[in-house]
């Protein structure tokens, strides 16, 4: 598409946002970067270029930055978007890397909270947010009910395993056992098919929901052993590297709770190495880098 485009047509900025997000998930972030805001520069009100750039600071740890980014630029990319409450979701990622969690909450609460239409994206990103929350031992208080309530629906469905990874998150952290065990006979069934979703499913979404039923039961060695080997093809999964890093995290909190600190003290020292200025980060990974 891009080979087709042309500076003078319309929507060439369009274009050039897509690119960028493909660069960026490619790890080219300088090249993502100077294509999503040359893709701003040509069209502003360019969500998903201004999310690109967006993830290229996210993967840097320049949440100073990525919060600027995105603030100065918000009546372009939050009033009746389909992609606003992932951007939002993108913010409130910049503030958590500084461990500002009054504003993570805040953001949140007005913008990310989902709504009884909420789209399996938008419930995707609220859970996985509360699930961040929940691995530094923040209380989100009642907030899981209703993204449990969002999920419930689908749980029989099996469509898409990224969404059925979040919605296991929703359902072990509120305390939904019915719901857990729903989803896994969905998952279990949909491994045994054919096409792209039940590949996702059978190589990485079914491993990981049960790594965090594991999780949430307290079994923190059985969730290191599902967890681990999917460190190296969770990509199949679908989604970004920045929404697939809550399967990293996971997987370094369980390590450390089930006493694998080899485990837990490499995974926490490639985050240091990967964003050294993360204050998250550091809050997650410190006790860990201490071991033994
Ligand atoms: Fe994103």
């Amino acid at each position: 598409m891009l080979a087709r485009s042309d500076p003078g047509l319309p929507g060439h900025g369009y274009v050039l946002g897509m690119h960028a997000f493909g660069l960026e998930e490619n790890g080219d972030f300088a090249a993502a970067e100077e294509t999503g805001r040359r893709a701003v520069g040509l069209i502003p009100r360019n969500p998903w270029a201004i999310h690109a750039v967006a993830h290229v600071m996210e993967m840097q740890g320049r949440s100073g930055e990525g919060i600027a980014w995105m603030r100065d630029r918000e009546a372009d990319w939050a009033p009746d978007n389909l992609l606003a409450v992932h951007n939002w979701w993108h913010l409130a990622l910049h503030h958590l890397d500084r461990c500002e969690t009054g504003a993570v909450l805040d953001i949140y609460d007005r913008h990310v909270r989902p709504r009884p239409e909420a789209i399996g994206l938008e419930l995707s990103d609220a859970t996985a947010l509360l699930w961040r929350l929940h691995l530094a031992g923040i209380d989100a208080g009642d907030r899981w009910r209703e993204v449990a309530d969002g999920w419930e629906p689908m749980a029989g469905d099996g469509y898409y395993a990224f969404n059925d990874m979040h919605a296991m998150m929703a359902f072990v952290a509120a305390g939904r056992d019915g719901a857990a065990g729903r989803l896994v006979a969905t998952l279990t069934a949909r491994a045994a098919g054919s096409g792209a979703n039940a590949a996702m499913t059978r190589e990485v979404g079914l491993p990981a929901s049960l790594g965090l039923l594991a999780f949430g039961r307290g079994d923190h060695a059985a969730a290191t052993d599902l967890l681990l080997p999917l460190t190296a093809i969770s990509r199949r999964l679908g989604g970004s590297d920045a929404q697939r890093d809550v399967l990293s995290l996971t997987l370094l909190e369980a390590a450390q709770r089930a006493g694998r600190t080899e485990v837990a003290r490499d995974l926490a020292a490639r985050r240091i190495e990967l964003k050294p200025r993360s204050r998250f980060n550091r809050l997650l990974t410190e006790k860990r880098l201490n071991l033994g």
